[in-house]
């Protein structure tokens, strides 16, 4: 199952700067460095894992998502129907064929990737659409991920109760994914809307079996929940893989398979990210350059922001999921981490350019450009009415505007000694995207290893959950 599709690319030429950037020796004296941290992961971290033992200061040690694509691929090449993702594939064709809507619950690491995969690979009004545009596939709404009132009933007005037909138009599930099984959003929105699905039923227990799919890890209080439901089918987060390292694991793939998306391609992408930032030299390698630019940057002249440019709005959530992994696996220690931003441009020039071009310098920006849109060029027509001065632009796409757009804000921030490095997505597709989610994972723990932080787990999190559970009196 090898695939032989394009891979990102990297170039960080606009980061080479006199003024405010790095020079290329800087870049090449970390190769070393790095090198050695990625060759620990897979020489030292993996065989660790595998033979379960912990090592000094890496605990906890969550590096199975790095061959977790290649694992699942393999699996299903001789075991089919048998293997995790054929029952990931079977379980999605047996929802998609019976209901029309599907709540997504989870918060952070258990629901941002879905999310992501959603807004980047299906049609931007998905749940607008009938079902035969959507191709027989379920509207998705995201919940779970809060405790707004007003947004889950909004979502609760969304599905049908009581279900008054076996029609799949009128029917929905629920998927509910929390590896603790523990996390207070999540659970307080699973009781609600297992409640509503129980009334939505009258009550039938094989139904509610069905319709609810709990993704969680082995034991806990939705494992239990989840048994004591009878649910027909359960999926396991997998151990040492942490939540925002999970959307490869059945986390981001049960509702990417719902959605209809190639999760095999998303799988094979990841695996190719995972064989170029292992053998690829240095002086070619995405990952190790990645993140030995915005590294350095950081380390000497303090880019403490780290700026995700996005060119299409269909990638904003696959900023806010990037987000979410360099902050919550590096920000420790009160010291490390830079703050990641997600900007979707050209939106965002008109409301942070200026900032970005004359603020404080304390920020790397990085482009994520889309170079093949999937639908067909909109062009500007030329017009009678010539008032706006635009007939000289008459017969350029959009695209050709996005290209100067970018160019033109590199050539500024880089005009004005503000770095940029352009990281090219050759188009948005499941294959591009698995490339994508596993460069950047695998950047993280790089980074985390040479900033001395243990990039897996998130201690912090602990004092807010502990103080809120207590002003609720729970016990
Ligand atoms: O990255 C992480 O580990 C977190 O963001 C978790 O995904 C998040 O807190 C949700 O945890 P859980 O899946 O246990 O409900």
């Amino acid at each position: 199952m090898k695939s032989a599709a394009p891979l990102l690319r990297y170039d960080y030429s606009g980061a080479l700067l006199e003024k405010g950037g790095l020079t290329g020796a800087e870049v090449h004296e970390t190769a070393g460095i790095l090198a050695g941290h990625r060759d620990e992961i897979f020489d030292v971290d993996l065989p660790a894992f595998a033979a379960g033992q912990s090592l000094p200061g890496k605990d906890p040690l969550d590096t199975a998502f790095v061959d977790m694509p290649q694992r699942l691929l393999a699996e299903y090449e001789t075991q089919r129907d048998g293997s995790e993702l054929g029952q990931i594939l079977a379980t999605a064709k047996r929802l998609s064929d019976s209901v029309d809507r599907v709540a997504v619950l989870g918060i952070g690491g258990s629901y941002m990737g879905a999310r992501a995969l959603m807004e980047a690979c299906c049609h931007p009004y998905h749940n607008e659409l009938d079902r035969g545009a959507r191709g027989g596939k379920p509207r998705m709404y995201f919940e779970g991920n809060n405790v707004d009132n007003d947004a889950i009933q909004a979502v609760l007005d969304m599905l049908p109760c009581p279900m008054k037909s076996s029609d799949p138009i009128d029917r929905w599930a629920v998927v509910v994914i929390s590896k603790s099984g523990g996390t207070l959003e999540t659970a307080a929105a699973f009781r609600v809307f297992a409640d509503r699905l129980s009334h939505a039923v009258g009550g039938d227990a094989t139904q509610i079996a069905q319709l609810i799919v709990p993704v969680t890890g082995e034991t806990g209080k939705l494992r239990n929940l989840a048994n004591a439901l009878g649910c027909v089918d359960t999926f396991r987060v997998p151990d040492g893989v942490g939540g925002r390292f999970s959307v490869l694991s059945p986390v981001g793939l049960l509702p990417a398979a719902l959605l209809g998306l190639d999760i095999v391609k998303l799988l094979q992408g990841a695996v190719a990210m995972t064989e170029h930032f292992r053998h690829a030299p240095y002086s070619d390698n995405a990952v190790l350059n990645y993140t030995a630019v915005s590294h350095l940057m950081e380390r000497k002249h303090n880019a403490t922001i780290r700026v995700l440019q996005v060119w299409s709005k269909t990638l904003e959530s696959l900023g806010l999921w990037y987000d979410q992994l360099l902050a919550e696996s590096l920000g420790k220690n009160g010291e490390t981490g830079a703050t990641p931003l997600t900007v979707v441009n050209t939106r965002d020039l008109h409301s942070r350019a200026q900032q970005h071009q004359e603020g404080r310098r304390d920020k790397m920006y990085t482009n994520l450009l889309v170079e093949n849109w999937r639908r067909d060029p909109v062009r500007i027509p030329s017009s009678d009415l010539n008032q706006d001065n635009l007939n000289q632009l008459a017969g350029k796409s959009f695209a050709d505007l996005m290209t100067a757009a970018a160019t033109g804000t590199n050539q500024a921030y880089n005009g004005d000694g503000r770095p940029t490095a352009d990281l090219f997505i050759p188009a948005v597709n499941e294959h591009t995207l698995g490339q994508f989610l596993q460069m950047m994972m695998l950047s993280t723990v790089i980074e985390g290893r040479l900033l001395q932080v243990n990039p897996y787990g998130q201690p912090g999190v602990e004092a807010y959950k502990k103080n809120m559970q207590a002003a609720l009196g729970m016990k």
